[in-house]
């Protein structure tokens, strides 16, 4: 596959940059044509860079390496067949996916309630307390009246054992013997405890699978030492007050269909509270899944929706990867600040009285949009700080 890169470069840099064009060398990428600085500069772009490789984490390495790189601007070169072929794959799926929803009928389901729910960030992007660690990763302690939950696993992208999850969690007092069950919302390596576990469709909680003797709800078939994970895609009541909408699958242009489903607590006198892992799903189709299963006002929703906006979590140089990855879109049609109102409006349309998103897949521009839409009701989503209802 062919990729365009238009790049923003400092004219006092533009000669130190070509002569280091000579060190550009990244496994699993073809330098088409070496980055050539533009005459004239084009929407402020003032080098082009052409270059193939299968995955677009190659072209962010690529990205990176360019070091006086103000901004970047990616997009494929259609006339490849290669880009041709994805991109038609990446269709189908996308219309695939959205009839296989479409088709998806569940009934109610009557879930009683629980007076408690406690959700206790254990990794996050950011942090308060600096003795905890912070990834681009989730993994949350939800404490109900009767059951206590971990959802999800986070990144542990440099693979330590102990990993950030077992270091907060002994920080924060928190110990494995007190978890009752373990729900995966998705098989991403932010979400089952690193990239190593995906091929072997397993997870982790750390750099090494420690023994575990609880339940595992998963979205996909999978397995672990010594325990047999309950595969679960669709709607099922996990306790007292408690249920899993089910899956919802999103087409991706760069990875396999996610297939990501979240956790609906129903709390005494308030309501159902969505607690969201990344929100591949949308916005829209999370909420249409919680009219189908519930009755009950919507209290709140906490956790990851992926608006990667005007920049995000991350960023190097002026380019931020999130924005190419995981949005149910193509890369070059990153979501737009329009489809970010829109989707507020849509939550704002249903009056929650607490909106807590997750800085691990959105930008600051999108958190501040949703801080402003809900004054008083949107609250950080913070790694040691329990967001009690
Ligand atoms: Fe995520």
């Amino acid at each position: 596959m062919r990729y365009l890169i238009l790049t923003s470069v400092k004219n006092e840099d533009i000669e130190a940059y070509i002569k280091s064009t000579n060190n550009l060398k990244i496994p699993g990428v073809e330098l088409i044509q070496s980055p050539h600085i533009l005459y004239q500069s084009v929407d402020e772009a003032r080098c082009i860079t052409i270059l193939e490789t299968e995955y677009i984490t190659k072209v962010l390495m690529f990205c990176q390496s360019l070091k006086p790189v103000e901004s970047i601007t990616l997009t494929a070169l259609i006339e490849s067949q290669d880009a041709l072929e994805k991109i038609e794959k990446f269709e189908s799926e996308k219309k695939k996916t959205e009839s296989e929803y479409q088709k998806a009928e569940y009934p109610k389901l009557d879930i009683r309630s629980t007076n408690k729910l406690e959700i206790l960030p254990l990794v996050d992007w950011r942090n308060e307390n600096t003795d905890l660690q912070t990834e681009v990763g989730v993994s949350y302690l939800i404490r109900t009246d009767e059951s206590t939950i971990l959802f999800d696993l986070g990144f542990n992208m440099v693979d330590t054992h102990p990993s950030p999850l077992l270091n907060n969690m002994e920080k924060l007092g928190v110990s494995v013997d007190e978890i009752h069950s373990i729900f995966i919302t998705h098989q991403h390596s932010d979400h089952v405890g690193g990239g190593k576990w995906i091929k072997d469709n397993t997870f982790s909680l750390s750099g090494e699978q420690i023994p575990l003797d609880v339940k595992v709800y998963t979205p996909v078939k999978m397995t672990y030492p010594g325990l047999e994970p309950i595969y679960s895609p669709n709607p099922f009541i996990l306790g007292k007050g408690m249920a899993s909408i089910g899956t919802i699958s999103t087409a991706m242009f760069n990875d396999d269909i996610a297939k990501e489903m979240g956790i609906a607590v129903n709390v005494a006198g308030k309501g159902i509270v969505l607690i969201i892992g990344c929100g591949h799903q949308s916005l829209r189709r999370i909420l249409e899944r919680y009219k189908m299963l519930f009755d009950e006002p919507l209290y709140g929703i906490v956790g990851g929706l992926h608006y990667p906006v005007e920049g995000g979590p991350v960023g190097f140089y002026g380019y931020y990867p999130h924005i190419h990855l995981g949005t149910g879109k193509l890369p070059w049609d990153p979501i737009s600040v329009d489809e970010l109102m829109e989707n507020i409006d849509l939550l704002r349309s249903f009056n929650p009285e607490l909106v807590a998103i997750s800085p691990h897949d959105s930008s600051p521009f999108s958190l501040n949009a949703f801080q402003k839409a809900f004054p008083g009701v949107f609250k950080e989503v913070i790694v040691g700080n329990t967001i009690s209802i």
